[in-house]
């Protein structure tokens, strides 16, 4: 059975008062989730010290970004043994955001990924396809290719320690989601894609998740596909309220 996550990226928002109301609230309702579901949270870095005091069995800790050099005179940077020092979980490469306003190549992400596995920090590793890239009709083989180029360095058992997370783009914060065939199309290329080069059983266990203006009144018809093993939330994680419900729409 493949792990089953619903990932907050609360992004650049919420201060520390904030913060401090928002994961309160949510480990307030996190017994309340299907046992088999794992939630993880990803402030801002400040927040990152105080979240882990508050987080309970099932609630994990993820970071929004790491660098990919170790350490050194890299100013504003934060290295992935910085965030294993502070019991960071998980974190999310490769996301849309930083792609487009930070340059972040897929050379780059593949380094990432490398300092993050070296930290014993677990990748979530985005990909997704533009609005023009869909209407173009080669999505499809874009997104694969960002995993390729991302991941496939990897050994298996580096690999074995990625999540991946699809999220097209024209649905980041839009309000417009994937509708669940067309997540699952993708969500299913992709794991044919992982098994042509590490097998049936890798490509089995791996938890793809959807990301896209995922919310409590679409998660369940999401979470119903057979690929779809969860989801990467961002504006509905900011309300403890919506990040539980969608948690439990499993
Ligand atoms: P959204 O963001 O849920 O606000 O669309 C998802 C993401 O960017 O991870």
């Amino acid at each position: 059975m493949r792990k089953k996550i619903v990932a907050g990226n609360w992004k650049m928002n919420l201060d520390q008062t904030a913060g401090k109301k928002l994961i309160t609230e949510i480990i307030g309702h996190a017994q309340n989730i299907p046992s088999d579901v794992t939630l993880v949270v990803s402030p801002p870095f400040p927040h990152l010290g105080y979240v882990k005091k508050l987080l309970i069995g099932n609630v994990f800790l993820g970071a929004q970004n790491c660098s990919d050099q170790p350490s050194g005179a890299f100013t504003g940077e934060v290295s992935a043994p910085i965030l294993e020092s502070f019991g960071v979980d998980y974190v999310i490469l490769g996301h849309s955001e930083r792609r487009e306003y930070f340059q972040e190549t897929d050379e780059q992400l593949a380094t990432k990924v490398n300092q993050a596995l070296a930290s014993e920090l677990r990748p979530i590793f985005c990909c997704g396809e533009s609005l023009a890239q869909r209407e173009a009709g080669n999505f499809v083989e874009l997104v694969t290719t960002q995993i390729t180029n991302g991941l496939f360095h990897l050994s298996p058992q580096q690999f074995s320690e990625v999540v991946l997370a699809y999220e097209p783009i024209w649905a980041i914060g839009t309000g417009v989601t994937a509708s669940s065939a067309q997540a699952q199309e993708m969500h299913y290329a992709l794991r044919q894609h992982i098994a042509k080069k590490y097998g049936d059983t890798m490509a089995d266990n791996l938890t793809i998740l959807y990301g896209g203006s995922c919310k409590p009144s679409n998660a369940r018809e999401l979470f119903a596909c057979p690929d779809v093993d969860g989801g990467l939330i961002g504006g509905a994680s900011l309300k403890a309220e919506d990040f539980i419900a969608i948690a439990k729409s499993y």
